[in-house]
């Protein structure tokens, strides 16, 4: 007995009568996704079992095709994050095919493309000491792996883990600009200190300086993003003159989704950018003003799975294992948006669960069959992408294929 021959039979033997068309069609759709996922190439969205991370390859093309563009008009080398994918496929999109020079946040990431003939590879984490080993490793094996690093103690790590062939570590120093996360302080004498550690200390070598420009996240409008883009890239050129003026260069690098979307024109004098999430784009980019809602590429789709006019609710299957709970209070609409229903709102979530109701007045059931869909535009493309193991890819609606994420750290 096959998979899909067992599921059936134990659909039969146990399964009860009640709401027998909407279980006819979960058994179904559960029986498709089952018989292999080339039998799906050509199927609607709706043939899919919930809750499903759906992916438009036509708005990815055109946002990955965009971010190329602007880069190459302001005369600066895109260096693309995989940390909102984590997929060959979308690799391959952004890197226009070339396969070099990303960025990525964990040594899964770094150990995947690297073992798909993916190369010059910056693992943008400021070093962590139980990863060295892996580091040199990657640094032995690929043309061009480069690590990063924010205190002496990690260059003391990679001064004592010298590599093997005759090669020299490849690093960057973390600079923080005014993002407040990981990084030295840029205006502080230490960042100067580490830098020319880095840069005298044998066996290693000064790549680059990168400054995240995460805090354009707390702005509204490409006004406040571009005053946070022309801070963050002032301070690091002013960095680079300072490094200058004691006989050091380097490359360069900053970035974040909204800052290369709507860079400033002194973000040329950088070497490199290193934007990733513009590839989805989400709400919370929406918002900030760094896309439009048309330009964002994935969705979550869920079914109605309860009716509970008691509370003027309706249960559906996206629970935080679906989409995550990031975006907590950002929106009218809650933890996402509902495609076509701006008088919903996804009001809660337990595991498996989410609950919607009206933003205002009382809710009209039969509008929402059980076993009917609803289409979620995730808060944060990232997050949501997290929680599924694998990607529904489409055009116009028609499933093509599927994409699989690496996982882990
Ligand atoms: C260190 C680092 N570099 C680059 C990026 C990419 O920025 P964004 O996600 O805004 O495109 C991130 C994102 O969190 C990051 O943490």
């Amino acid at each position: 007995m096959n998979e899909l021959q067992m599921f059936q039979s134990q659909v039969s033997a146990f399964w009860p009568l009640k709401d027998a068309v909407a279980k006819y069609t979960f058994v179904t759709q559960r029986c498709k996704e089952i018989s292999t996922s080339e039998s799906m190439e050509g199927e609607p969205l709706s043939a899919l079992c919930s809750p499903a991370l759906v992916v438009d390859v036509d708005k990815v093309k055109r946002n990955a095709q965009r971010m190329m563009e602007r880069c190459h008009q302001l005369g600066v080398q895109l260096r693309p994050h995989m940390k909102t994918h984590k997929t060959l496929e979308c690799a391959d999109i952004m890197t226009g095919g070339s396969r070099r020079c990303i960025v990525v946040s964990t040594m899964a990431e770094a150990t995947f493309y690297a073992d798909h003939g993916f190369d010059d590879i910056l693992y943008a984490y400021s070093l962590p000491f139980d990863k060295v080993e892996r580091c040199a490793a990657l640094s032995e094996r690929l043309d061009l792996f480069q690590v990063l690093l924010d205190h002496p103690d990690a260059l003391e790590r990679l001064r004592k883990r010298p590599l093997k062939g005759g090669r020299r570590w490849h690093v960057w120093l973390k600079l923080d600009c005014g993002n407040g996360r990981a990084g030295v302080l840029h205006s502080e004498p230490e960042a100067l200190q580490l830098a020319r550690a880095i840069a005298e200390a044998d066996g290693v070598e000064l790549t680059g300086v990168y400054a995240h420009c995460g805090n354009t996240y707390n702005c509204e409008g490409v006004e406040q993003i571009q005053a946070v883009a022309q801070e963050t890239t002032s301070f690091t050129l002013q960095f680079m003159e300072k490094l200058k003026a004691v006989g050091i260069s380097c490359r360069s690098s900053i970035g974040s989704t909204p800052s290369c979307s709507h860079p400033v024109p002194d973000m040329g004098k950088l070497s490199e950018v290193h934007p990733g999430n513009y590839v989805f784009y989400d709400v919370q980019q929406s918002v900030i003003g760094s896309c439009a809602l048309e330009d964002v590429a994935v969705r979550v789709l869920t079914r109605v799975v309860g009716h509970c006019p008691h509370r003027n609710q309706l249960l559906i299957d996206c629970g935080w294992t679906g989409i995550s709970l990031d975006g907590a209070g950002k929106l009218p609409s809650g933890y996402a948006m509902i495609e076509g229903h701006p008088d919903l709102k996804l009001l809660s979530m337990t595991q498996e669960h989410g609950r919607v109701e009206p933003i205002s007045g009382p809710l009209d059931c039969s509008k929402y069959p059980i076993g009917s869909l609803l289409t979620l535009i995730p808060y944060h493309s990232c997050a949501a992408a997290a929680m599924h193991p694998v990607y529904h890819v489409h055009s116009e609606g028609r499933l093509m294929g599927k994409w699989t994420p690496t996982r882990g750290w």
